[in-house]
């Protein structure tokens, strides 16, 4: 059957292809293309979506793209980079500035028939350093931002010609937190382009089954299976694929799984009857001894993407199948982020994307029947294939567990551009009637398509949920270096914090496993496990004021797709909760709540 189809130009934006995948929810195809294709590949498209980019438009990066796609007569729309190149190729400006992180309100001016059936008001995503200042000729603004009370509106936040059909929006409607992004992606593809919804996930999981099967051929599959979502909907697509027989499962405890973890996981795949070929293996030691004395994040996730290989390899060899596939349950999230498109930074290195597996990939040695799936798709799939509601909807827990939540470092203080990001601070956390301090450690985040290494703001005092949102947003537009927010739940803003000396050992690891226990079991007491998508503990070497070793972050959010997310407030009975539990156990010298949105805060903290 011959479907609409919709190109997705992927510039390397962190969404470009979520953009593809919204798309495909509405049952419309939607195809990657990249910006370089010859102006032919375009022609059989009902419309073209301009994806972001981690390239800035205003300095002319990536600029090179095959301009005769503006020539044809269909519907075209950018998002974020995309929407500056529409601007600038019919006669516009962009410039550097005008930054915005996280969210927005959109205020719609004029007429765009993206916008139909929607309120004056929106909310928006954003996540950019560059902005439109001005149209060419037939364009006209159709939409600027403001975020609360303060600060100036963003102007040509979207823009339009009807008469060219030529569309621009700087915010992302393609995340989950532009509340009405997917009406707008509808009205694009269905009322503008004219398409007709016929592609549907049934269709997906038979094209996919049968990759598998051209893929794997008569060969077996040996695959990681940590557990989570993602390697049992795997496991379980593989098993239909070729057969149970032919499908190995290796479950490793890496030493970085939560209290009881590994034995939990062993219970649930003999309950689900995949136990056939369930092999397990305690590789503790081997992931301890290779992280021993390493600090810096991403070193620290390649030696867990590594030792994971080692192990599979070990293992394959000790039971006689070193000549299997290696089956990973690696979704989209974790190629993008590792840089895993053409164009895209790499934001963090995922454990199932470290250079040797890339190689086996390229040698055809490695099986991922969900690479480009999203974690609501995989839930959506496993709902269909059949697999336990408790399974399909726990909270996602990476690969590298508990080791890139483990905070090390060599007791150095990090004050790279305090003189600046200070009285920033200052400013900003006084206008809230707040006490706030730029703390002298990093953590990975995300901003515009680019990573970022930077440092947090530990904010202390009492102050309604909505307005400490406001204050960390505030923070993240005006506050240079700053790229996460956290609220002290101790007593005193503290006067001083230091870093300590710290690697990964087994009694840091024993810490974060029982304060990590403590917050689990509270969201489970509180009945709130399921309302919130995930939440890290995370322990970083830090003394408070002299006192202590290790200060606890809570991170607890909402999200979708791991792509974006928003901070999820805890009821106040289960905070009090956490403070009474965590602050006793032996060596904790601090506790705070993380209240970053991604952008600019990735979930993880490294
Ligand atoms: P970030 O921290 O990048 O995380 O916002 C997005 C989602 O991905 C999970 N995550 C990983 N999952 N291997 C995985 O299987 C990894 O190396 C990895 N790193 C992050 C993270 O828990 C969140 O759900």
């Amino acid at each position: 059957m011959q479907h609409d189809a919709i190109a997705v130009v992927d510039f390397g934006g962190q969404y470009a292809h979520l953009i593809a995948t919204k798309i495909r929810r509405l049952h419309v195809l939607a195809e990657i293309r990249q910006p370089e294709d010859p102006i032919e590949v375009f022609h059989h498209y009902k419309g073209i979506i301009l994806s972001g980019s981690p390239s800035l438009s205003s300095f002319g990066e990536d600029s090179g793209y095959t301009k005769t796609i503006y020539d044809l007569d269909v519907p075209i729309v950018g998002f974020c980079f995309g929407h500056q190149e529409i601007a600038k190729h019919y006669g516009g400006t962009v410039v550097h500035g005008g930054r915005e992180w996280g969210p927005a309100d959109l205020q719609i001016v004029g007429s765009c028939p993206l916008f139909k059936g929607l309120a004056a008001t929106e909310r928006v995503w954003m996540s950019h350093f560059d902005s439109v200042t001005s149209v060419g000729p037939g364009f006209e603004e159709v939409g600027y931002t403001t975020l609360g009370e303060s600060g100036a509106p963003h102007r040509f936040a979207a823009i339009s010609s009807n008469s060219l059909r030529r569309y621009g929006f700087q915010f992302h409607p393609e995340v989950d937190n532009t509340v009405h992004g997917t009406e707008m992606i509808a009205n694009f593809v269905f009322a503008t382009c004219g398409c007709q919804p016929s592609w549907t996930m049934e269709r997906y999981v038979e094209e996919r089954i049968e990759q598998v099967r051209q893929q794997v051929g008569d060969q077996s599959v040996f695959l990681l299976a940590s557990g989570g979502v993602d390697s049992t909907v795997a496991a379980r697509l593989l098993g239909l694929a070729i057969g149970p027989e032919r499908l190995h499962l290796l479950h490793v405890d890496n030493g970085l799984m939560r209290k009881g973890e590994s034995q939990a996981v062993l219970d649930t795949f003999r309950q689900f009857g995949l136990d056939r070929n369930l092999h397990f293996v305690d590789a503790t030691s081997t992931f301890l001894s290779a992280l021993d004395g390493v600090v810096e994040p991403e070193q620290k996730r390649r030696i867990i993407g590594d030792a994971f290989v080692r192990v599979f390899e070990n293992e394959a060899r000790r039971l006689g199948i070193e000549g299997h596939l290696l089956g990973q349950g690696t979704i989209y999230p974790d190629t993008i982020e590792t840089g895993g498109t053409r164009r895209a930074d790499t934001i963090k290195t995922h454990h199932n994307r470290v250079p040797v597996i890339e190689r086996m990939i390229g040698q055809g040695r490695v099986v991922e029947p969900l690479a480009d799936l999203y974690k609501v798709e995989v839930r959506e799939l496993g709902e269909k294939l059949d697999i336990p509601h408790d399974l399909v909807w726990r909270h996602p827990f990476p690969g590298p567990g508990l080791g890139v939540r483990l905070l090390c470092s060599t007791g150095a203080e990090s004050r790279d551009g305090f003189d600046q990001t200070e009285p920033a601070v200052a400013a900003v956390s006084a206008r809230y009637g707040l006490a706030a301090m730029a703390l002298p450690i990093k953590s990975v985040g995300v901003k515009a398509d680019l990573r970022s290494y930077e440092h947090p703001v530990l904010v202390t005092g009492q102050a309604p949920w909505e307005t400490l949102l406001e204050l960390a947003a505030a923070l993240f537009g005006e506050a240079p270096g700053i790229n996460r927010c956290i609220w002290n739940l101790g007593a005193a803003c503290p006067a001083r914090v230091r870093p300590l000396a710290a690697t990964v050992t087994r009694d840091r690891l024993d810490l974060l496993r029982d304060a990590d226990h403590i917050v689990m079991e509270g969201l489970r007491r509180h009945r709130i496990d399921e309302a919130i998508w995930q939440c890290p503990t995370v322990l970083v070497p830090m003394e408070v004021d002299g006192c202590g070793r290790e200060f606890v972050i809570v991170r607890p959010i909402h999200s979708e797709r791991a792509m974006t997310a928003t901070p999820a407030a805890l009821p106040d009975a289960l905070l009090s909760e956490l403070r009474n539990e965590i602050l006793r156990l032996p060596g904790v010298s601090g506790l705070a709540l993380d209240i970053t949105t991604k952008p600019p805060g990735t979930i993880e903290w490294e």
